[in-house]
């Protein structure tokens, strides 16, 4: 018999959409101002789609960012890890151009105007510490970081990023946590650990498991 992973899925597992609504409800009972949601890996837009229309009401801007290009070229330490993840490798997940990415979103979505989208095109290690900061002056604080890049390298470069974003009652949403068969030895999950254990400045309370590979997390700053 074929097994399908689709029913071996525990029925009671928490989806990524309910976790949004959670996510709404949260930032509503605690009087967060409205804030920004930051996509790292958007391939053609379908989570921001969805990240904005659970999230109504709470949000300022998306920004997102990708290579456009799919997984880059893999670390010494992908290269270590690759036959426990084979799906990812270079080139994997290419999407539209940004472009066409920009314009499907904003088909697809209500309310959301073209000065409200960002999407920054490259790959993460270069893009993200030449990205101009000045930009989220006006648009309160960072409410989520959805972190959908697969790899160990490409989310040590976004945790890096994050480190001077993030603010008490950010959700990290960790789309790869569980893969590499769930050792904290590869991938995102170990690029998260090395965060936490080295930042002087953030650190993590965990939520939840949800849709299957995934864990939220709520960041604090420590001081
Ligand atoms: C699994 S896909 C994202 C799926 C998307 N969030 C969704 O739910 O529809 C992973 C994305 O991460 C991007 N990515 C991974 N590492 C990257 C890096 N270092 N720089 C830029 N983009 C990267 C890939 O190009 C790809 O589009």
């Amino acid at each position: 018999m074929e097994v399908r992973f689709g029913s071996t899925v525990n029925g009671n597992l928490l989806s990524r959409g309910e976790l949004l609504q959670f996510i709404r409800a949260f930032v509503r009972a605690s009087e967060m101002d409205p804030g920004y949601y930051m996509e790292f890996g958007v391939l053609n837009g379908s989570s921001m789609v969805e990240a904005w229309g659970t999230l109504r009401g709470t949000l300022t801007h998306l920004y997102g960012f990708d290579s456009f290009a799919g997984l880059p070229p893999g670390s010494i330490q992908d290269e270590l890890s690759k036959d426990l993840m084979p799906s990812f490798k270079q080139g994997n997940f290419r999407s539209m151009s940004r472009e066409r990415v920009q314009e499907s979103i904003l088909a697809s979505t209500f309310n959301l105007s073209p000065d409200m989208l960002s999407l920054s095109e490259g790959f993460f290690e270069e893009s993200l510490p030449s990205f101009d900061l000045e930009c989220f002056e006006d648009k309160g604080p960072c409410l989520v970081a959805h972190v959908d890049c697969d790899l160990y390298s490409s989310s040590v470069a976004v945790f890096n990023f994050l480190d001077g974003i993030a603010t008490t009652g950010t959700w990290l949403l960790l789309d790869d946590y569980w893969h590499y068969r769930g050792s904290p030895r590869h991938g995102q999950r170990r690029a998260f650990d090395e965060w936490m254990a080295t930042s002087s400045r953030i650190g993590a309370t965990e939520y939840a498991s949800y849709g299957g590979f995934c864990k939220a997390f709520i960041l604090h700053e420590k001081y």
